[in-house]
C-alpha cells in the first residue's frame, strides 16, 4: 500500500480506438502493477461541452469502460470509477473555486482554444471556465503523486500544483495546525517528545540537517501516532505549514504517431479510425483500402516508405524484420503494397481478437461490468471522504455536533 498513487481520467467519448490503445491504455496498463491507480469516467468534464447530449452518455460510458478492460486494465489492481458517483469531486471543485483567481483560469491555453475550435458550440459558461479546476479537483481528491496524461492536458496538471500551493499555504497553518500539533506532540511520550522539540530548536536556529534527519527518524519510530500525525510534525520541524493536498506530476504520455485510415491522425472528428474490437472483416478490408505512397501507382513503380501512412502502422505493429524487409523491397518494387499490408493486417487482427476476448465477458453480462464500476466507485469515495475530512476540517467547514 506504500505504493505512489496514480490518476488519470478520459472523458466518455464512446469507444475508442487504436490511437487510444497504444497511446493511453498500454500505458495504464504498464502502471497498475506498480502503483496504486485510479481511473476514471470524467462525465462532468464531457458535460462540459456536449450538455445537449443526455442520451448518450450511458451508453459511451459502459462502452468505454469496456474498452479499458478489454485493453487489460485489471479491476483487481486498479478501480475504475465514474467521476459522478463520487460526489466529493465537486464539493472539492466548489471548495477550491474560492480561492481561484479568475485570471488563472482564464490563461489555462485550452480555455481559448476549444472555445475557438468548436464554435458551434456556446461555451462561454461557468462550467467550462471551470473545466480544468473541476481537473484540479479530480487530482487532488486522491492526493495523487502522478497523473499520466497527454501533452495537451500537462497545463492543466500545472495548474492543479499552483492550486495545491496556494490552497496549503493559505489553510495549512493557523489555530487548526497549531492544534493537530499540539495533540500529536501529545501522543509521543515524555522523552521522545523533549528530544524532538530540541532537535527541531537545532535544525531551525543552527540550520543543521542532521538534527532534521534525526528528528524525522524519532518520529518513525513512534508507535502511538498516525499517518497524518507524523506529517503535521514534519512539516512543524521545519516551520512549514500542513500540506493539506500534495502537488502531482504530470506523466507525460508519448504520443503514439498513430495515422488513421487516410493517412491523416487517427480521430474521430476526422472518420479514419479502427475501432479497438472493431469487426475484424471491416478492419482487414479498411486496411486494404488504405492510401499508400501516392507515387506508387502500379505495382511496378517504386515507393518510398516515409511518404506513406502504412509505413508508420508497421511501425507500431510489425518486428524489425519486416521493417527491414520493407524497407529494402519497397523502393525496388521487390513487393506490392498488397504485400506490404499482408503481416500487418496480420498483427492488427491478432491483437483485435485477444482484446475482443477481454471484453467479451463484460459484453455478455453487463452485470459483471457494474460490478467492476461499482466496486471502483466504492474505493474511489473511501479515498475522497478522506481527503474532504482533511479539506473540510482545514477550510472550517466542519461541523462535528451536527
Ligand atoms: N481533461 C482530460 C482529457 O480531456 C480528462 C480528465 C478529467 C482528466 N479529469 C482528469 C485526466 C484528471 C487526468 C486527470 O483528457
Ligand atoms: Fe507503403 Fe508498403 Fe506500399 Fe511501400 S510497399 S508504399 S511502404 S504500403
Amino acid at each position: 500500500m506504500s505504493q505512489s498513487r496514480i490518476l488519470s481520467g478520459m472523458r466518455p467519448t464512446g469507444k475508442l480506438h487504436l490511437g487510444h490503445y497504444h497511446g493511453v491504455l498500454k500505458n495504464w496498463v504498464e502502471l497498475q502493477d506498480t502503483h496504486e491507480c485510479f481511473f476514471f469516467v470524467a462525465d462532468w468534464h464531457a458535460l462540459t461541452t456536449h450538455y445537449e447530449a443526455p442520451d448518450t452518455m450511458g451508453e459511451h460510458v459502459w462502452d468505454m469502460v469496456i474498452d479499458w478492460l478489454a485493453a487489460g486494465v485489471d479491476p483487481e489492481k486498479a478501480s475504475c470509477f465514474v467521476q459522478s458517483c463520487v460526489p466529493e469531486h465537486a464539493e472539492l471543485h466548489l471548495l477550491l473555486s474560492m480561492i481561484t483567481p479568475l485570471g488563472w483560469l482564464e490563461r489555462v491555453p485550452s480555455f481559448k482554444d476549444q472555445q475557438a475550435k468548436l464554435k458551434d458550440k456556446d461555451l462561454s459558461t461557468y462550467g467550462f471556465l471551470g473545466y480544468p479546476l473541476l481537473q484540479s479537483a479530480d487530482i487532488l481528491m486522491y492526493r495523487a503523486e502522478g497523473v499520466p496524461v497527454g501533452e495537451d492536458q500537462v497545463p492543466h496538471v500545472e495548474l492543479t500544483r499552483e492550486i495545491a500551493r496556494r490552497f496549503n499555504h493559505m489553510f495549512g497553518r493557523g489555530k487548526l495546525f497549531d492544534q493537530a500539533v499540539d495533540a500529536a506532540l501529545g501522543k509521543m511520550g515524555k522523552k521522545a517528545k523533549n528530544s524532538f522539540s530540541r532537535l527541531r530548536q537545532t535544525y531551525l536556529q543552527d540550520g543543521a540537517d542532521s538534527a532534521y534527519q534525526q528528528a524525522l527518524l524519532l518520529l518513525t519510530e513512534q508507535q502511538n501516532i498516525s499517518a497524518q500525525d507524523k506529517d503535521d510534525l514534519k512539516a512543524y520541524i521545519a516551520d512549514k505549514g500542513r500540506i493539506i493536498l500534495p502537488e502531482p506530476d504530470a506523466l507525460l504520455t508519448k504520443s503514439a504517431k498513430m495515422p488513421g485510415l487516410d493517412g491523416q491522425k487517427m480521430s474521430k472528428s476526422y472518420n479514419n479510425t479502427i475501432a479497438l474490437r472493431d469487426d475484424p472483416v471491416r478492419v482487414e478490408k479498411a486496411l486494404r483500402g488504405m492510401p499508400t505512397d501516392p507515387a506508387r501507382v502500379r505495382r511496378t513503380d517504386p515507393g518510398d516508405p516515409k511518404k506513406c501512412p502504412v509505413w508508420s502502422l508497421h511501425q507500431t505493429y510489425t518486428d524489425q524484420k519486416t521493417h527491414e524487409w520493407v524497407k529494402r523491397e519497397c523502393p525496388i518494387a521487390g513487393i506490392g503494397c498488397v504485400d506490404c499490408k499482408q503481416p500487418l493486417i496480420d498483427t492488427v487482427l491478432a491483437e483485435q481478437k485477444l482484446i475482443r476476448e477481454r471484453a467479451e465477458p463484460y459484453v455478455k453480462d453487463k452485470v459483471q461490468l457494474i460490478q467492476v464500476i461499482k466496486q471502483g466507485n466504492e474505493r474511489a469515495r473511501t479515498v475522497a471522504q478522506e481527503t474532504m475530512a482533511r479539506v473540510r476540517d482545514s477550510v472550517g467547514t466542519r461541523y462535528d455536533e451536527l
